[in-house]
C-alpha cells in the first residue's frame, strides 16, 4: 500500500484527539476569503480526513448542494462517516492527482492541512481545474504558519518527514502556470492561504 495512505490509516483512529481545530478563526477566514455573496451548490474537501472542515463547509452549502470529501485512506474516511450523516455529504475514497468526478462540476475546493502530502502537485493543480467550474475557486489553508508545519513534519516519520511545505508565492506561482489565476496569498506565523481561481 501506498506508504502515505499507511501512514494516515494509522493514525485515523486518533487524528481528532490530536488536533485543535480553531473554528472561529477558520470560520473568519473561509468568510473574509471567499466573501460568499450566495451559498454553494457543490463543494470539494480534498484530503478530507475525518472532516474537520465539514462543519464550516455545510454553513457555506445550499440546502440541496453536495459536500464531497475525498481522501484516499479508508480510514480517516470511516471515522469521517461515523461523526456525520448529513445527506448532502458524499466521501470519495481517491486521490486529488485522479478525481473521479466530472468536469466543470464544483464551485469551490478547499485543501485543508493536506497540500505539503499531495505527491503530484502538478497533476492535482490539472485535476483542479478539470473539476472546477468557471470562476470557481481554490483555497489551501493552514492555520498555522509554514515554519510551524514544516517543523512539525521534519519531526514525524518518513515519508511525512519530507513533506514540506513551500512558500505561498512559489504555490501560487505554480499554479498560475498551469492556468490558474492566483487572488491572494499570505504566509506568516499565524496563517498560510493561497487563495487560487479558474479563469
Ligand atoms: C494532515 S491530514 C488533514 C486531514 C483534514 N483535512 C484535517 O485537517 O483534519 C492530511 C490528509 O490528506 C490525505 N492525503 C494524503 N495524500 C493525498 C492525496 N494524494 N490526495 C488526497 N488526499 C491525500 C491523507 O490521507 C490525510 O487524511
Amino acid at each position: 500500500m501506498n506508504s502515505v495512505v499507511s501512514y494516515f490509516d494509522g493514525i485515523a483512529p486518533t487524528w481528532d484527539t490530536k488536533i485543535k481545530v480553531n473554528y472561529n478563526l477558520i470560520g473568519k477566514i473561509l468568510r473574509e476569503v471567499l466573501k460568499p455573496k450566495h451559498k454553494f451548490t457543490s463543494i470539494l474537501d480534498i484530503g478530507c480526513g475525518t472532516g474537520s472542515l465539514f462543519p464550516l463547509l455545510l454553513e457555506l452549502l445550499k440546502e440541496d448542494g453536495t459536500l464531497w470529501g475525498l481522501d484516499p485512506s479508508t480510514k480517516m474516511l470511516e471515522r469521517a462517516s461515523e461523526k456525520f450523516n448529513d445527506p448532502r455529504i458524499r466521501l470519495i475514497n481517491a486521490f486529488s492527482e485522479n478525481i473521479p468526478l466530472q468536469d466543470e462540476t464544483i464551485e469551490l475546493i478547499t485543501v485543508f492541512s493536506c497540500f505539503p502530502h499531495l505527491e503530484d502537485k502538478k497533476a492535482c493543480l490539472k485535476e483542479w481545474l478539470r473539476v472546477l467550474v468557471p470562476g470557481g475557486i481554490v483555497l489551501v489553508l493552514h492555520s498555522q504558519g509554514r515554519e510551524k508545519i514544516n517543523s512539525i513534519h521534519s519531526s514525524l516519520p518518513a515519508p511525512i518527514k519530507y513533506h514540506l511545505l513551500e512558500s505561498a508565492k512559489n504555490v501560487a506561482k505554480e499554479a498560475y502556470e498551469e492556468g490558474f489565476l492566483a487572488l491572494e496569498t499570505q504566509d506568516d506565523e499565524n496563517m498560510y492561504l493561497v487563495l487560487l481561481q479558474k479563469p
